[in-house]
């Protein structure tokens, strides 16, 4: 596998929260979660990384913390933190239909201040390790082909998307195998979960593809466009699966 040195630095993440709008990754949820995922300790650092993480300090100006910022890769496709320099790409993205069907969480129209607020969320949650949440790049050619998130909250939980350029190569499946495996054995969560509307076949296959098992349904966990209310199929994987 191949490694790249990280090269995202906090101060090029953009702007300041304009606050009250919903994240571009996840489905709104209604109901808090079951606590059946717990909270990881942090990172073992004295272990030696796996081949697929790449970690490091980087050097910033003091008035920034000093922040470990992770990029991890299979070869085929390469995750790193979002920068400033993404916000265009998102917000075509995040307009794409498709994205807009499955996502109801997303502000529609999706605007530069959505984007704004979202690389500021990224930032947060490496910061006070909430979240890791990643671009998705062509590991070849470093064309951006969408978004994924692990968000360590109770439960712990993964969100993503892709842009149309990037769909129908299986890139999601890689995306989600890394985001997994760096969750559950670097951040030591004991399990994740995943939840799709009942008709996103797509992403189904995308959880079931990387491991994940379905167990069961939320009812009534998802606001769809249209403000009805839908069940969610639920999707987990535990640490002792990966
Ligand atoms: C979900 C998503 C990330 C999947 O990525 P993708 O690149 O389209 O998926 P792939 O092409 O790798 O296809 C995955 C599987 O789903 C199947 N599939 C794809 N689109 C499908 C559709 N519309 N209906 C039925 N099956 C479909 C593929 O045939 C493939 O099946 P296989 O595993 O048997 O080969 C992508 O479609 C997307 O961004 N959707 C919008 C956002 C979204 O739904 N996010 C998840 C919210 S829970």
């Amino acid at each position: 596998m191949r490694v790249r040195e990280v090269t995202t630095t906090f101060d090029n993440f953009g702007g300041h929260s304009v606050g009250g709008t919903p994240l571009p990754i996840p489905n709104r949820e209604v109901k808090p979660g079951c606590a059946d995922g717990t909270r990881g300790a942090s990172p073992r650092e004295s272990r030696t990384p796996p081949n697929y993480l790449r970690r490091g300090p980087r050097e910033r100006p003091s008035s920034f913390p000093r922040l470990t910022l992770v990029e991890l890769t299979d070869g085929i496709v390469l995750l790193r933190p979002p920068e400033s320099g993404d916000a265009d790409w998102i917000v075509e993205a995040c307009r794409d239909p498709v994205n807009q069907r499955w996502l109801p969480g997303l502000p529609a129209p999706y605007r530069s201040a959505d984007a704004i607020w979202w690389l500021d969320h990224c930032r947060r949650g490496w910061e006070d390790s909430s979240a890791a949440s990643f671009l998705v790049l062509d590991a070849r050619t470093g064309a951006r082909l969408g978004a994924i998130e692990a968000r360590f909250g109770l439960p712990p939980d993964v969100g993503y998307w892709l842009a149309p350029e990037g769909r129908g190569r299986g890139a999601m499946t890689r995306a989600l195998v890394l985001v997994s495996r760096y969750a559950l054995d670097e951040r030591e969560i004991e399990s994740l979960e995943l939840y799709t509307l009942p008709d996103n076949v797509a992403s189904q296959r995308v959880a079931e593809r990387a491991g994940y098992r379905r167990e069961g349904s939320r009812p009534q966990h998802i606001f769809r466009r249209d403000g009805s209310l839908s069940d969610a199929h639920r999707y987990v994987l535990r640490r002792a699966e990966n």
